[in-house]
Protein backbone atom coordinates (compact mmCIF):
# COMPACT_ATOMS: atom_id res chain seq x y z
CA UNK A 1 0.00 0.00 0.00
CA UNK A 2 1.41 3.63 -1.02
CA UNK A 3 1.31 5.99 1.74
CA UNK A 4 0.99 9.50 0.81
CA UNK A 5 3.37 11.98 2.00
CA UNK A 6 1.60 13.63 5.26
CA UNK A 7 1.07 9.60 6.37
CA UNK A 8 4.64 8.61 5.59
CA UNK A 9 5.73 10.94 7.60
CA UNK A 10 3.66 10.35 10.79
CA UNK A 11 4.89 6.74 10.67
CA UNK A 12 8.00 7.93 9.94
CA UNK A 13 7.80 10.34 13.26
CA UNK A 14 6.31 7.30 14.67
CA UNK A 15 9.19 5.28 14.48
CA UNK A 16 11.92 7.66 15.08
CA UNK A 17 10.08 8.80 17.95
CA UNK A 18 10.03 5.40 19.18
CA UNK A 19 13.84 4.55 18.21
CA UNK A 20 14.76 7.05 19.91
CA UNK A 21 14.17 5.94 23.42
CA UNK A 22 16.50 3.22 23.34
CA UNK A 23 19.67 2.62 21.39
CA UNK A 24 22.89 3.09 22.36
CA UNK A 25 22.88 6.70 22.17
CA UNK A 26 19.68 7.20 24.30
CA UNK A 27 19.29 9.81 26.49
CA UNK A 28 16.00 7.74 27.05
CA UNK A 29 17.52 4.59 28.29
CA UNK A 30 19.50 5.75 31.10
CA UNK A 31 22.84 3.55 32.04
CA UNK A 32 23.95 6.02 34.53
CA UNK A 33 23.04 7.86 37.66
CA UNK A 34 23.55 11.05 36.35
CA UNK A 35 21.31 10.23 32.99
CA UNK A 36 18.25 9.21 34.82
CA UNK A 37 17.23 12.47 36.61
CA UNK A 38 17.51 13.94 33.14
CA UNK A 39 15.58 11.69 31.76
CA UNK A 40 13.19 12.29 34.59
CA UNK A 41 13.24 15.47 34.13
CA UNK A 42 12.83 15.62 30.54
CA UNK A 43 9.65 12.95 31.45
CA UNK A 44 8.00 15.96 33.48
CA UNK A 45 8.50 18.78 31.50
CA UNK A 46 7.07 16.83 28.32
CA UNK A 47 4.10 15.32 29.97
CA UNK A 48 3.38 19.01 31.27
CA UNK A 49 4.07 20.43 28.68
CA UNK A 50 1.00 18.15 26.74
CA UNK A 51 -1.13 18.91 29.54
CA UNK A 52 -0.67 22.76 29.32
CA UNK A 53 -1.50 22.33 25.65
CA UNK A 54 -4.32 20.65 25.87
CA UNK A 55 -5.72 22.92 28.67
CA UNK A 56 -4.82 25.84 26.47
CA UNK A 57 -6.54 24.29 23.43
CA UNK A 58 -9.45 23.25 25.41
CA UNK A 59 -10.16 26.92 26.43
CA UNK A 60 -9.33 27.79 23.23
CA UNK A 61 -12.54 25.62 21.73
CA UNK A 62 -14.50 27.01 24.82
CA UNK A 63 -13.72 30.42 23.83
CA UNK A 64 -14.90 29.87 19.98
CA UNK A 65 -17.85 26.81 20.37
CA UNK A 66 -19.04 26.88 23.93
CA UNK A 67 -19.51 30.63 24.98
CA UNK A 68 -21.33 32.89 22.46
CA UNK A 69 -21.60 35.93 25.27
CA UNK A 70 -18.45 37.98 26.17
CA UNK A 71 -17.00 37.41 29.75
CA UNK A 72 -17.69 40.29 32.11
CA UNK A 73 -14.53 42.36 32.65
CA UNK A 74 -14.21 41.17 36.18
CA UNK A 75 -13.87 37.80 35.06
CA UNK A 76 -11.58 38.31 32.21
CA UNK A 77 -9.42 40.40 34.51
CA UNK A 78 -9.42 37.24 36.82
CA UNK A 79 -8.89 34.79 34.08
CA UNK A 80 -5.61 37.15 32.64
CA UNK A 81 -4.11 37.12 36.22
CA UNK A 82 -4.55 33.51 37.35
CA UNK A 83 -3.78 31.90 33.75
CA UNK A 84 -1.82 34.47 32.50
CA UNK A 85 0.63 35.63 35.83
CA UNK A 86 -0.28 33.28 38.44
CA UNK A 87 -0.34 29.82 36.63
CA UNK A 88 3.31 30.38 34.14
CA UNK A 89 5.00 31.76 37.48
CA UNK A 90 3.78 28.57 39.58
CA UNK A 91 4.83 26.67 37.22
CA UNK A 92 8.41 28.12 35.96
CA UNK A 93 9.37 28.39 39.62
CA UNK A 94 8.42 24.71 40.58
CA UNK A 95 10.64 23.79 37.29
CA UNK A 96 13.50 25.91 38.23
CA UNK A 97 13.40 24.35 41.67
CA UNK A 98 13.14 20.28 40.47
CA UNK A 99 16.19 21.46 38.39
CA UNK A 100 18.27 23.00 40.78
CA UNK A 101 17.19 19.95 43.24
CA UNK A 102 18.85 17.84 40.45
CA UNK A 103 22.32 19.39 40.35
CA UNK A 104 24.36 18.83 43.82
CA UNK A 105 23.79 14.94 42.73
CA UNK A 106 26.03 15.65 39.38
CA UNK A 107 28.62 17.62 41.43
CA UNK A 108 30.00 15.13 43.92
CA UNK A 109 33.58 14.07 43.79
CA UNK A 110 34.53 10.87 42.26
CA UNK A 111 35.60 7.40 43.47
CA UNK A 112 39.17 7.63 42.29
CA UNK A 113 39.81 6.68 39.03
CA UNK A 114 40.01 9.87 36.94
CA UNK A 115 39.93 10.26 33.03
CA UNK A 116 41.23 13.00 30.67
CA UNK A 117 40.03 13.30 27.76
CA UNK A 118 40.80 16.38 25.56
CA UNK A 119 38.66 17.39 21.86
CA UNK A 120 41.06 17.15 19.04
CA UNK A 121 40.44 17.97 15.55
CA UNK A 122 38.30 15.77 15.15
CA UNK A 123 39.31 13.15 17.70
CA UNK A 124 39.35 12.18 21.32
CA UNK A 125 42.68 11.88 23.12
CA UNK A 126 42.12 9.74 26.49
CA UNK A 127 43.81 9.16 29.31
CA UNK A 128 43.49 7.07 31.87
CA UNK A 129 44.97 7.97 35.72
CA UNK A 130 44.14 4.99 37.93
CA UNK A 131 44.80 5.37 41.61
CA UNK A 132 47.10 2.08 42.03
CA UNK A 133 49.22 3.09 39.01
CA UNK A 134 52.32 5.45 38.86
CA UNK A 135 51.79 6.20 34.97
CA UNK A 136 48.87 7.10 33.31
CA UNK A 137 47.76 4.92 30.37
CA UNK A 138 47.20 6.69 26.90
CA UNK A 139 44.17 5.63 24.57
CA UNK A 140 42.23 7.25 22.16
CA UNK A 141 38.27 6.95 20.82
CA UNK A 142 37.10 5.00 23.20
CA UNK A 143 35.99 5.32 26.66
CA UNK A 144 35.87 2.03 29.17
CA UNK A 145 34.42 2.50 32.43
CA UNK A 146 33.64 0.23 35.76
CA UNK A 147 30.41 -0.73 36.56
CA UNK A 148 29.33 1.17 39.77
CA UNK A 149 31.90 3.59 40.25
CA UNK A 150 31.89 7.26 40.30
CA UNK A 151 34.66 8.22 37.74
CA UNK A 152 35.93 11.57 37.05
CA UNK A 153 36.07 13.25 33.71
CA UNK A 154 38.37 15.85 33.50
CA UNK A 155 37.71 17.53 29.79
CA UNK A 156 40.05 19.66 27.71
CA UNK A 157 40.69 20.90 24.63
CA UNK A 158 44.03 22.19 23.00
CA UNK A 159 42.19 24.71 19.77
CA UNK A 160 38.59 24.97 19.73
CA UNK A 161 35.33 23.87 22.01
CA UNK A 162 33.63 20.64 21.95
CA UNK A 163 31.35 19.41 24.10
CA UNK A 164 31.34 15.91 25.30
CA UNK A 165 28.67 13.67 25.65
CA UNK A 166 27.23 10.29 26.46
CA UNK A 167 24.00 10.85 26.58
CA UNK A 168 22.88 7.20 28.24
CA UNK A 169 25.45 7.86 31.21
CA UNK A 170 25.53 11.73 31.77
CA UNK A 171 24.54 15.41 30.65
CA UNK A 172 27.44 16.79 28.32
CA UNK A 173 29.75 19.00 29.49
CA UNK A 174 32.15 21.27 26.66
CA UNK A 175 35.98 20.92 26.62
CA UNK A 176 37.18 24.88 25.97
CA UNK A 177 40.78 25.79 25.35
CA UNK A 178 42.99 27.21 28.17
CA UNK A 179 40.47 25.19 31.15
CA UNK A 180 39.49 21.89 32.34
CA UNK A 181 36.29 21.13 33.11
CA UNK A 182 35.02 18.48 34.67
CA UNK A 183 32.27 15.28 35.02
CA UNK A 184 31.45 12.13 37.15
CA UNK A 185 30.07 9.30 35.33
CA UNK A 186 28.64 6.90 37.45
CA UNK A 187 27.32 3.95 35.30
CA UNK A 188 24.48 1.86 36.20
CA UNK A 189 24.76 -0.74 34.00
CA UNK A 190 27.17 -2.72 31.90
CA UNK A 191 27.31 -2.27 28.23
CA UNK A 192 28.08 -0.43 24.92
CA UNK A 193 27.05 2.91 24.24
CA UNK A 194 28.05 6.06 21.82
CA UNK A 195 29.30 9.52 23.00
CA UNK A 196 29.26 12.28 20.30
CA UNK A 197 30.88 15.61 20.27
CA UNK A 198 27.72 18.26 20.73
CA UNK A 199 29.55 21.43 20.02
CA UNK A 200 29.87 22.16 16.42
CA UNK A 201 34.15 22.54 16.36
CA UNK A 202 34.37 22.31 12.31
CA UNK A 203 34.13 20.38 8.98
CA UNK A 204 34.20 16.79 10.59
CA UNK A 205 32.31 17.97 13.48
CA UNK A 206 29.40 15.06 12.70
CA UNK A 207 32.54 12.68 12.44
CA UNK A 208 33.61 13.03 15.88
CA UNK A 209 32.20 10.23 17.96
CA UNK A 210 33.76 7.65 20.51
CA UNK A 211 32.78 4.40 21.87
CA UNK A 212 32.23 3.60 25.34
CA UNK A 213 32.38 0.63 27.13
CA UNK A 214 30.88 -0.50 30.68
CA UNK A 215 32.47 -3.60 32.05
CA UNK A 216 32.36 -5.03 35.39
CA UNK A 217 35.14 -3.52 37.65
CA UNK A 218 37.29 -6.51 37.37
CA UNK A 219 37.15 -7.00 33.44
CA UNK A 220 38.10 -3.19 33.80
CA UNK A 221 41.28 -3.66 35.71
CA UNK A 222 42.07 -6.27 33.31
CA UNK A 223 41.42 -4.37 30.19
CA UNK A 224 43.44 -1.65 31.85
CA UNK A 225 46.56 -3.51 32.47
CA UNK A 226 46.29 -5.11 29.23
CA UNK A 227 45.93 -1.35 27.71
CA UNK A 228 48.94 -0.58 29.36
CA UNK A 229 51.03 -3.52 27.70
CA UNK A 230 52.92 -2.74 24.56
CA UNK A 231 52.16 -3.37 21.08
CA UNK A 232 51.49 -6.93 20.40
CA UNK A 233 54.46 -8.45 17.97
CA UNK A 234 53.24 -9.19 14.44
CA UNK A 235 52.12 -12.45 13.73
CA UNK A 236 51.98 -12.80 9.87
CA UNK A 237 54.79 -11.66 7.55
CA UNK A 238 52.27 -9.52 6.04
CA UNK A 239 51.91 -7.56 8.94
CA UNK A 240 55.77 -7.61 9.91
CA UNK A 241 56.61 -6.00 6.99
CA UNK A 242 53.36 -3.82 7.68
CA UNK A 243 55.19 -2.72 11.11
CA UNK A 244 58.50 -2.07 8.99
CA UNK A 245 56.59 0.31 6.48
CA UNK A 246 54.79 2.03 9.29
CA UNK A 247 57.75 3.25 10.83
CA UNK A 248 59.71 4.11 6.91
CA UNK A 249 56.90 6.10 6.01
CA UNK A 250 56.91 8.08 8.61
CA UNK A 251 53.10 7.15 10.45
CA UNK A 252 55.47 7.30 13.74
CA UNK A 253 55.50 11.23 13.66
CA UNK A 254 52.16 11.72 13.84
CA UNK A 255 51.26 8.21 16.01
CA UNK A 256 52.44 6.35 19.16
CA UNK A 257 52.74 2.42 18.70
CA UNK A 258 54.42 1.71 22.23
CA UNK A 259 57.08 -0.85 22.31
CA UNK A 260 58.30 0.66 18.64
CA UNK A 261 60.31 3.23 17.52
CA UNK A 262 56.73 4.98 16.37
CA UNK A 263 56.40 7.68 19.26
CA UNK A 264 54.26 10.29 17.85
CA UNK A 265 51.88 12.67 20.36
CA UNK A 266 50.06 14.66 17.69
CA UNK A 267 47.56 11.81 16.06
CA UNK A 268 46.01 8.97 18.02
CA UNK A 269 47.98 6.35 20.03
CA UNK A 270 47.62 3.28 17.93
CA UNK A 271 48.87 0.90 20.24
CA UNK A 272 46.05 -1.38 20.53
CA UNK A 273 43.93 0.31 17.83
CA UNK A 274 42.18 -3.33 16.83
CA UNK A 275 40.67 -3.66 20.34
CA UNK A 276 38.79 -0.59 19.56
CA UNK A 277 34.91 -0.96 17.70
CA UNK A 278 35.56 2.49 15.00
CA UNK A 279 38.25 3.70 13.06
CA UNK A 280 38.44 7.41 12.58
CA UNK A 281 36.56 8.54 15.78
CA UNK A 282 33.71 6.28 15.03
CA UNK A 283 33.52 6.88 11.33
CA UNK A 284 34.46 3.31 10.29
CA UNK A 285 33.54 0.35 11.87
CA UNK A 286 37.02 -1.15 12.43
CA UNK A 287 37.84 -4.14 10.21
CA UNK A 288 40.73 -4.27 7.40
CA UNK A 289 38.95 -3.16 4.97
CA UNK A 290 37.83 -0.08 6.45
CA UNK A 291 41.20 0.56 7.58
CA UNK A 292 43.01 0.13 4.05
CA UNK A 293 40.58 2.83 2.76
CA UNK A 294 41.18 5.03 5.43
CA UNK A 295 45.05 5.33 4.98
CA UNK A 296 44.24 5.85 1.25
CA UNK A 297 41.38 8.01 1.39
CA UNK A 298 41.45 9.38 4.64
CA UNK A 299 40.54 13.17 3.27
CA UNK A 300 37.89 11.58 1.43
CA UNK A 301 36.57 9.53 4.55
CA UNK A 302 37.03 12.62 7.25
CA UNK A 303 37.24 15.71 5.21
CA UNK A 304 39.79 18.55 6.78
CA UNK A 305 41.26 15.41 9.41
CA UNK A 306 44.85 16.56 10.09
CA UNK A 307 46.27 13.37 8.67
CA UNK A 308 47.47 13.74 5.14
CA UNK A 309 45.93 10.76 2.30
CA UNK A 310 48.45 8.11 2.10
CA UNK A 311 47.05 6.78 -1.42
CA UNK A 312 50.18 7.75 -2.77
CA UNK A 313 51.70 4.37 -1.64
CA UNK A 314 51.62 1.17 -3.68
CA UNK A 315 48.62 -0.87 -2.86
CA UNK A 316 50.67 -3.32 -1.30
CA UNK A 317 52.39 -1.17 1.43
CA UNK A 318 48.61 0.02 2.06
CA UNK A 319 47.57 -3.70 2.44
CA UNK A 320 50.59 -4.54 4.92
CA UNK A 321 50.46 -1.47 7.04
CA UNK A 322 46.52 -2.29 7.48
CA UNK A 323 47.26 -6.16 8.31
CA UNK A 324 49.84 -4.89 11.08
CA UNK A 325 47.05 -2.25 12.55
CA UNK A 326 44.35 -4.80 12.27
CA UNK A 327 46.75 -7.06 14.42
CA UNK A 328 47.26 -4.72 17.25
CA UNK A 329 44.69 -5.73 20.19
CU1 LIG B 1 34.19 18.36 18.33
CU2 LIG B 1 32.13 19.01 17.48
Amino acid sequence: MALGPAKAGLVLLGTQGLTACSGPQSALAPAGAGAEPLADLFWVMVIGAALIWLAVIGVAVYAARGRPEPHRERTASALLLWGGLAFPTVVLTGLLTYGLMLMPELRAPGDGLRIAVSGEQWWWRVSYHAPRRTEPVPSANEVRLPLGQRVEIELSSPDVIHSFWIPPLGGKVDMIPGRVTRLVLEPTRTGEFRGVCAEFCGTSHALMAFSVVVMEAAAFDAWLAQEAEAASEPTTDAATRGRELFVQVGCGACHAVRGTPAAGTIGPDLTHLASRATLGAGTLPMSEPALIRWIAHTEEVKPDVRMPSFGALPDEHIEAIAAYLEGLE
